[in-house]
C-alpha cells in the first residue's frame, strides 16, 4: 500500500513537471506576441498552481521516502536548479528578458536528467547507462 501511494505519488509529481514546462513554453511563445496575453484568463493563475503541486509532491516523495536532501547530492542539486528555474521565470515574465527564458527552459531539462540518472552531473551516470 505504502509503495502504492509512494509510486502514485511520484507519478503526480512528473506529470506536474510535464504540465509546468508545457505552461512555461506556452506562456513564453504568447509572451513574445503579447506580453499581457499570459496575464489574463487561465495562464494567470494554473502555472502556479501547478508549480505548488510539484513542490508539494516533491516534499511528500521526501518524507515518504524518508530522504535527506543534505545527504544526497541529486536531491540538493534539484532543490537548488528548481530555486534557479523559478528565479529565470521571474526574470523572463516579470524583467522581460528572453535569455532567461532560454536559460530557464534548459535547467529544466537538467533537473529531469538529474531526477532519471539520480546523480547531479547527469553524463557519468548517463554515459554507464547508454554504454
Ligand atoms: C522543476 C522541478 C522538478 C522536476 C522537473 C522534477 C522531475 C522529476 C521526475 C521526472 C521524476 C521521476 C524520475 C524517475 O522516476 O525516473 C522525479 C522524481 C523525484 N523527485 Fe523531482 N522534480 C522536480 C523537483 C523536485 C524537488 C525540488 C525535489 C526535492 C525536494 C524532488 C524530489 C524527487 C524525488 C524524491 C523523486 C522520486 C525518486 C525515486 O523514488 O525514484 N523533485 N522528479
Amino acid at each position: 500500500m505504502a509503495v502504492t501511494g509512494y509510486l502514485l505519488l511520484k507519478g503526480i509529481h512528473a506529470g506536474c513537471a510535464l504540465t509546468s514546462i508545457t505552461l512555461f513554453i506556452w506562456r513564453g511563445l504568447l509572451w513574445r506576441r503579447d506580453p499581457q496575453s499570459i496575464r489574463r484568463g487561465v495562464l494567470r493563475w494554473l502555472p502556479h498552481l501547478v508549480d505548488t503541486l510539484l513542490l508539494a509532491s516533491a516534499l511528500g516523495l521526501v518524507t515518504l521516502g524518508a530522504r535527506n536532501p543534505l545527504a544526497e547530492p541529486w536531491l540538493a542539486a534539484k532543490i537548488t536548479a528548481l530555486l534557479g528555474y523559478i528565479g529565470l521565470g521571474l526574470v523572463a515574465f516579470r524583467g522581460g528578458r528572453r535569455w532567461a527564458w532560454y536559460a530557464a527552459v534548459a535547467l529544466f531539462a537538467y533537473i529531469v536528467a538529474v531526477a532519471v540518472t539520480k546523480d547531479p552531473l547527469v553524463l557519468p551516470t548517463l554515459s554507464r547507462r547508454l554504454a
